[in-house]
């Protein structure tokens, strides 16, 4: 019988990291494989509007919890003319999409997402295409969306239907340009002119947006670092953010580190604001760039394998990167969640990528029913019960050492993890008086009984206390099982004035919710 462990925590209301913005809890819907078509968008479904978006799926996406959605890439953004994609669907071309080798029918594009992002209740996010195209066509596309009217751009927006403008405010200005698999990649310096230029002629057009310039599409890239540094130097005074992709892997079926590598997350993330905030030292400048984490999940098994990735013939919306996700994806995804939110004061903005289909929390079946992956339930969690202000937590708690493989880019290599902690941990006082504790118990083995003292709270008692927890960690859902791996009640927590006590199982997620008394 493993014995169990111990953990304690300290925390402080007054004691804030910072408050979680809204766009922490954002997803991605690039048009790639079955994400749009077959996954938001299916004419003929039972469950399809006049519009052709599945509801199904759009209930799913309200249940999710996401606030923010990045479009139409990705890859794909790089080859991609918006002008393909607006006006009579009768009249938009079939393009070849080098991104993912399929054939793309254009059959929806920007305005049929700003009308999908509105019932979903999303905010929209754009990127530009800053690969195959410039500056020229962001600030057209801009004027296209978001300028009144008056103009010729404007007026073909009103001509195709969409009166009002968009008033799209968060822009991505292209994405991944460090990358060898991306059209017309950059080196740091091209793309930080590039952005420049095309960051100013946004900005005259409308003052009120947002922008993100690229940063290098993984830690792992032989230029991170210097490619923040140069790009930075270039874009400072035009954006507001940089941004960070990371997609975790257990290539080497090694779950310990696996489950350690989100802490690997924080420090990529901690280095970024380092880098950044060089820039604006160098400058003795008081702005501070925030951080758009704009693609993050767990992606391996769908990802090296050329079958997976393309389907030969150039078919319209093939079953690529459809990765069914396990308990264990979860738990490290869980670990993914914790590192975002423990930087909610630098991380104003991240993606899960992607939403339906391709690497995704929500499956679904072409003519068939959507369900939901387990990596569903930790981002639910997390977006429901993640506002707020998140605490500066003192965890003590035993440690383990792993080493993780990540082999993406030019610089294979394994990160030694010296010091994970069984108990990661995130700690959010909510508006009202509540706190919300997510924790990953790290320990495959032993339960971990967990000791909090949560100074500065009024009396507190249970909201909602679910453990995500499956004896076999390669457990998944499907559309036959689709609840196999779903939340289960967490029992006995006790509370005593400022001490919170509760057992944790091996190897689970958990969220504890907790409301005035
Ligand atoms: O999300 C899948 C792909 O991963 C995106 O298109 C790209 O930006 C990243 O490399």
């Amino acid at each position: 019988m493993p014995s169990t462990r111990t953990a304690k925590v300290l925390i402080d209301r007054e004691f804030s990291i910072g408050d979680t913005d809204p766009r922490l809890f954002g997803a991605f819907v690039e048009h790639l494989g079955r994400c749009v078509y077959g996954g938001i968008y299916e004419p003929g479904h039972k469950t399809a509007d006049a519009q052709g978006f599945r509801h199904d799926v759009l209930d799913l996406v309200r249940e999710l919890g996401a606030t923010i959605m990045r479009y139409p890439g990705g890859n794909f953004v790089s080859g991609y003319n918006w002008e393909d994609g607006v006006g009579p669907v009768e009249d938009r071309p079939k393009r070849l999409d080098l991104a993912w080798f399929s054939t793309e029918p254009n059959t929806f594009g920007t305005n049929e997402f700003i009308d999908w992002c509105r019932i979903a209740s999303v905010e929209p996010m754009f990127a530009v295409n800053l690969g195959t195209r410039d500056g020229d066509a962001a600030r057209n596309m801009l004027e296209y969306c978001n300028h009144p009217g008056g103009t010729a751009w404007s007026d073909l927006r009103r001509s195709h239907g969409w009166e009002q403008p968009h008033n799209i405010k968060f822009w991505c200005l292209g994405n991944e340009m460090d990358g060898p698999w991306q059209m017309e990649m950059k080196t740091a310096t091209e793309y930080g002119r590039i952005a420049t230029e095309a960051a100013k002629m946004m900005r005259w057009i409308d003052p009120t947006i947002e922008l993100a310039a690229c940063g290098s599409s993984s830690r792992n890239m032989a230029t991170y670092g210097a490619w923040e540094d140069t790009v930075l130097e270039h874009t400072f005074d035009h954006v507001e953010y940089i941004s960070l992709h990371t997609y975790l892997n257990n290539y080497a079926s090694d779950t310990p580190a696996f489950l350690a590598c989100p802490d690997l997350m924080d420090s990529f993330i901690e280095e970024v604001i380092a880098i950044a905030d060089a820039v604006a030292a160098k400058r003795r400048s008081p702005k501070r760039i925030m951080l758009s984490f704009d693609e993050w999940n767990v992606w391996y098994r769908t990802r090296r394998v050329r079958s997976d990735r393309v389907k030969e013939g150039w078919p319209v919306a093939p079953p690529i990167l459809e990765e069914i996700y396990s308990m264990e994806d979860a738990l490290c995804f869980g670990g993914a969640c914790i590192s975002l939110l423990n930087h909610a004061d630098r991380v104003k903005s991240a993606c899960l990528a992607q939403l339906v289909n391709v690497i995704a929390p929500i499956m679904t079946e072409t003519g068939g029913p959507a369900w939901r992956q387990t990596i569903f339930h930790p981002f639910a969690q997390m977006a429901r019960y993640g506002r707020g202000s998140v605490l500066r937590a003192h965890v003590q708690s035993e440690t383990y050492a792993s080493r993780y493989f990540d082999p993406r880019g030019a610089n294979d290599h394994y990160y030694e993890i010296p010091n994970a902690p069984y108990l990661k941990l995130s700690a959010v006082a909510n508006e009202g008086g509540g706190l919300s504790i997510f924790a990953l118990n790290r320990d495959l083995e032993g339960e971990m009984r967990v000791t909090i003292s949560a100074r500065g709270f009024a009396p507190l008692k249970v909201g909602v206390a679910q453990q995500l927890h499956h004896n076999d960690l390669s457990a998944i859902n499907s559309k036959e099982k689709p609840d196999n791996v779903a939340p289960t009640a967490i029992n006995g927590i006790a509370i005593a004035g400022d001490q919170i006590q509760f057992t944790l199982s091996p190897a689970s997620w958990n969220l504890i919710n907790l409301v005035p008394a």
